[in-house]
């Protein structure tokens, strides 16, 4: 993390997890343990518990965010919300392209940039994700893969709106299987990500993005990649689920 570049963010995305009670009560037991957090603290949740989360976190240095949108206004999509919907209620954040969206509902780099623009134009703030799979790795092609992703999902995205925006490198083959990538394969990727902004924009504007690591991040190993230079925080599912888990990302992004 360079903090005096950018904001070190901690983010859970709690998937397809948690009844409203559940909801409640893991936002409770949080807010203090996040209240001393110098990181920024955001919990993106169902859609179901977007309500709640911002009821109970009003006053508090947790943020919300939504796990998706669509990028229409309104209209004839069935089962889709809209950035106004979400930002009306009182959401700050939302995760656009999470490799499981690419993966199980069709999401492509086209349908990411739209979402990214809709997002960023209704007010919203972007956690765009991009990450190789573990065959693109193996052949070689991470950084070809990235800079594909980074080009297209973000393209048509002023200088001004990539700095609100977060991008998570999460490398599909450590999402959830409790495989992390190393420091050293999360920093490389992550100095990538912010050299391709530096291409696109400029080095002053990629020095100011937050560019987060996600893929079983935990208690555990946080430490390590949260001391890389271009590891900006996280974006956390698993450990997310529980406070005191969190809690701990919280207080080593705000070391
Ligand atoms: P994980 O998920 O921390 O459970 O690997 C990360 C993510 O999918 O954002």
């Amino acid at each position: 993390m360079n903090k005096e570049l950018r904001q070190a963010i901690i983010a859970g995305n709690w998937k397809m997890n948690k009844t409203r009670p559940e909801a409640k009560a893991l936002i409770e037991e949080l807010k203090p343990i996040a209240a001393n957090a110098t990181c920024g603290v955001i919990i993106c949740v169902p859609f179901t518990n977007l309500e709640t989360a911002v009821e109970l976190t009003k006053g508090t240095n947790i943020k919300v965010g939504a796990e998706n949108v669509h990028f229409k206004e309104s209209g004839a999509y069935t089962g889709e919300i809209s950035a106004a919907m979400l930002t009306e209620i009182g959401v700050e954040y939302v995760i656009i392209g999470h490799s499981e969206r690419r993966q199980y509902f069709g999401e492509t780099d086209e349908t990411v940039n739209l979402r990214t623009k809709a997002a960023l134009a209704a007010g919203l703030k972007p956690i765009v994700c991009v990450g190789e799979v573990l065959e693109e790795r193996e052949a070689g092609i991470t950084e070809e893969v990235i800079s594909r992703q980074v080009k297209l999902d973000l393209a048509g995205v002023s200088a001004e709106d990539i700095k609100k925006t977060v991008i998570a490198y999460e490398p599909v083959w450590a999402i959830g299987t409790g495989k992390t990538a190393t420091a050293e394969q999360a920093q490389e990727v992550c100095a990538f990500i912010r050299a391709t902004l530096a291409k696109l924009y400029d080095q002053a504007t990629a020095d100011a993005v937050t560019i987060q690591y996600g893929g079983s991040m935990n208690p555990k190993n946080a430490a390590e990649l949260l001391a890389q230079t271009d590891v900006d925080g996280g974006l956390i599912g698993g450990a997310s689920l529980k406070a005191a888990d969190f809690g701990v990302l919280l207080e080593e992004a705000s070391k």
